[in-house]
């Protein structure tokens, strides 16, 4: 199936990321749990599913405002961390995690109050994801979009540590995997497709109503940190690398030595852009 022109999705998307995910992206704004519980007014008693969970990032940090939470992720080392993470939180009675695309929900899941899609709804067929959400969601219920304000620049004027060299990362990574951004056994030229607006309205959702959670703290990383960071993401997984990883690797912390001598980088935390689609009407 053709998520973006010219290329088809497959399971090595996020193969080895998993590992790396917590540790290495920066987090969502704090304080977006509070933003959704006031504007979804949710009471600790719906039921929340998260497509393209990750490692529960977002499935776990609402968990506290629904009753119960399902997590739907096609990647097996995702799943396997969201896991790990339900049980060190102690909260494993009100999760399920289900390995599988979204494309695939089995039967029998139920209707659900809340649905997340965060970062992820790029990677999917979207038209017929937003048709089978719909039809998941009850009367009154939401598809959630979140994901980090694009904003090109965070500066860190004024903050003690040199900024992550993302400029000469990319380029490290391109005359690693070659000037075109990769994505599981393909290639994306164009990068992943956007304007999901009209695809969420076309399939009959009303809104949207945009909230932004505001970022800008100052964060404090690790050169393991920025390394993970790297690894988290689709276009320079490990599997990519092959036989080059540990070469790879090697010249990455020797860039960021080079930038930090201290091995300590400084950032700003993003904003979180979230946009609310009611279900609307039938
Ligand atoms: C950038 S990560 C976002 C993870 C998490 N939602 C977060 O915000 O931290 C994208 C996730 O979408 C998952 N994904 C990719 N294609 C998918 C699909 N067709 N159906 C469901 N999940 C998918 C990937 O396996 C990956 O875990």
């Amino acid at each position: 199936m053709e998520v973006a022109a010219g290329w088809e999705w497959d399971d090595t998307l996020f193969s080895g990321t998993a590992a790396h995910y917590r540790r290495g992206r920066l987090p969502y704004a704090p304080g977006l749990a509070d933003v959704l519980g006031g504007v979804l007014d949710l009471d600790g008693r719906g039921r929340l599913i998260d497509l393209g969970c990750g490692p529960g990032t977002i499935a776990l940090g609402l968990v506290g405002l629904f009753g119960e939470v399902v997590g739907v992720d096609p990647d097996a080392g995702m799943i396997d961390a969201a896991a790990r993470e339900a049980e060190e939180r102690g909260v494993t009675g009100k999760v399920r995690w289900i390995r599988a695309r979204a494309e695939e929900l089995p039967a029998g899941l139920g209707s659900f109050t809340v649905a997340t899609l965060a970062q992820s709804f790029h990677w999917m067929d979207r038209e017929s994801v937003a048709a089978t959400v719909r039809g998941l969601l009850r009367p009154g219920g939401a598809l959630v979009h979140i994901s980090d304000v694009k904003t090109p620049t965070r500066t860190v004027a004024g903050l003690p540590y040199p900024a992550t060299p993302y400029a000469a990362i990319e380029e490290l990574v391109r005359r690693c995997l070659g000037p075109v951004r990769r994505a599981g056994q393909g290639v994306l030229p164009r990068g992943t497709p956007g304007g999901e607006a009209a695809v969420l309205s076309a399939a009959g959702f009303a809104g949207p109503y945009r909230h932004v959670v505001p970022g800008g703290q100052p964060l404090e990383r690790t050169t393991d940190d920025v390394v993970a960071g790297v690894f988290s993401m689709s276009f320079s997984a490990p599997h990519l690398f092959g036989a080059r990883l540990g070469a790879f690797e090697k010249d990455l912390r020797d860039l960021l030595r080079e930038a930090s001598p201290s091995g300590r980088f400084s950032e700003r935390q993003p904003g979180t852009e979230v946009f609310v689609w009611p279900r609307g009407p039938e």
